[in-house]
């Protein structure tokens, strides 16, 4: 009997919220949320087994071993997935802020040597434990406010070497933290300093030396691009991610952030699975991506730092385009690791729905990283990501904000967060 009995039982659910599925949701599936009042949920090594309401709940017969978990009538929701993150760096930027205050751009910041290859230079300097200690500390801050699963981008590297350091550092923190950490190279994140007067070198380096290297290596799933002015300009950010994707590299494109570029015209041209931050996103480029079904990888949390416009999320979701929410964290343009923050920044500034806003942080986001068959519902089969949150219902979380309201988070069926 001890045999079949759960490893674990949440019993005493308030309300359970989940979308459900495993493939993105777009269109008025964006806001399509199952929910069960006075809930259950037992798990099997790691997986969810059962997920009932109260009245069945006579039916489970717990365990010697069984750990019961009493979610006091409160909310459940899936654990969150952070769709988006530069995790891998050393050296924070504080100083950038003052010379925000003062009216500089990031992009005059990045022409100066500063930004982005502020923090290569530091990043080039640190060991593989140094990244790795730094990431530990930045996904413990993430659990913390929910997050199971996220992925983690290298470019802080840009030469063959610490591009490689950076996505061993990835490697090493999905093996050794309970978040899931799933690896994109970001060869294409700046031109190195080095390479200013030669960006056609630094083209070839990264095509022919280190992509094939990490894709042989196995270091990432996707290949993403910064295509920006002064960056990678459209043909340069279709060579390289044409060349990953040759190499079974997925794309992925930061497109449209600061500069209107044609950044998500080209991501539904290349079959990119997700465009990201897409700020300035035309007409266009919003209907190219609904019809090739790329999600759009929205990261309001960087609108707001850089006193940007924010995204027109509801032209996306009204134009059929699954739409998931990440923080972007990194030292420059996004410096948290709260996806909670970033949900009530799109239900303020992007007017989303909880419901909407629930879908993009755990169903669509596990999509944009393809891990929607495995996360991002609670659903019989699905990994046991759960989080027990200090809230009556899902409305709250948007209405309550600045605090984290996580009570509990499970990863895998196991406590991780209490
Ligand atoms: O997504 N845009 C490029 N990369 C990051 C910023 C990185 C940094 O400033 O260090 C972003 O905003
Ligand atoms: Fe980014």
């Amino acid at each position: 009997m001890t045999g079949n009995s759960p490893d674990l039982l949440i019993k005493n659910i308030g309300v359970l919220a989940t979308p459900v599925g495993n493939c993105a949701a777009g269109g008025d599936g964006q806001s399509d949320i199952q929910f069960i009042e006075n809930a259950f949920i037992t798990v099997k090594d790691g997986v969810i087994t059962v997920v009932g309401s109260a009245e069945n709940l006579a039916h489970i017969i717990p365990g010697e071993k069984t750990v019961v978990i009493d979610a006091g009538g409160k909310l459940v929701t899936p654990g969150l997935v952070d769709s988006h993150t530069h995790l891998v760096f050393s050296g924070w930027r504080q100083k950038e802020l003052s010379l925000k205050l003062k009216g500089m751009k990031y992009l005059e910041i990045l022409k100066m040597g500063g930004g982005i290859l502020n923090t290569v230079r530091n990043t080039r300097k640190a060991s593989l434990d140094e990244l790795v200690a730094n990431g530990m500390k930045s996904l413990d801050r993430m659990l913390e406010h929910g997050t199971t699963t996220c992925e983690a981008k290298s470019g802080y590297g840009l030469n063959l070497e610490d591009e490689l350091k950076s996505l061993m550092a990835i490697k090493e923190m999905d093996r050794y933290h309970p978040v899931d950490v799933v690896p994109t190279f970001m060869g294409a994140h700046a031109v190195p300093e080095e390479y200013r007067e030669n960006k056609k070198e630094y083209l070839r380096l990264v095509v022919e030396e280190m992509i094939p290297r990490v894709a042989r290596d196995k270091l990432a799933e996707f290949c993403d691009v910064f295509c920006e002015e002064g960056v990678f300009d459209i043909e340069e950010s279709r060579y390289i991610l044409e060349c990953g994707r040759a190499h079974g590299l997925v794309p992925k494109l930061h497109a449209d952030e600061i500069t209107p570029m044609g950044g998500a015209r080209l991501a539904a041209e290349v079959g990119a699975l997700s465009a990201e931050h897409l700020i300035y996103a035309t007409d266009d480029g919003i209907r190219a991506m609904a019809e090739a079904g790329t999600i759009a990888v929205l990261l309001p949390g960087t609108s707001f730092y850089l006193g940007e416009s924010f995204a027109r999320a509801r032209t996306m979701i009204e134009a059929g385009v699954p739409v998931a929410l990440a923080t972007d964290f990194n030292p420059g343009s996004s410096p948290t690791e709260s996806l909670q923050l970033v949900m009530n920044i799109a239900c303020l500034k992007y007017r989303m729905t909880p419901e909407e806003v629930l879908t993009a942080v755990t169903l669509n986001a596990a999509a944009a990283i393809n891990r929607a068959s495995i996360t991002g519902t609670i659903e019989v089969g699905k990994l046991a990501d759960i989080v027990i949150w200090d809230a009556p219902d899902l409305d709250f979380i948007f209405y309550h904000y600045g605090v984290n309201l996580v009570r509990t988070v499970i990863k895998k069926g196991r406590v991780v967060v209490q």
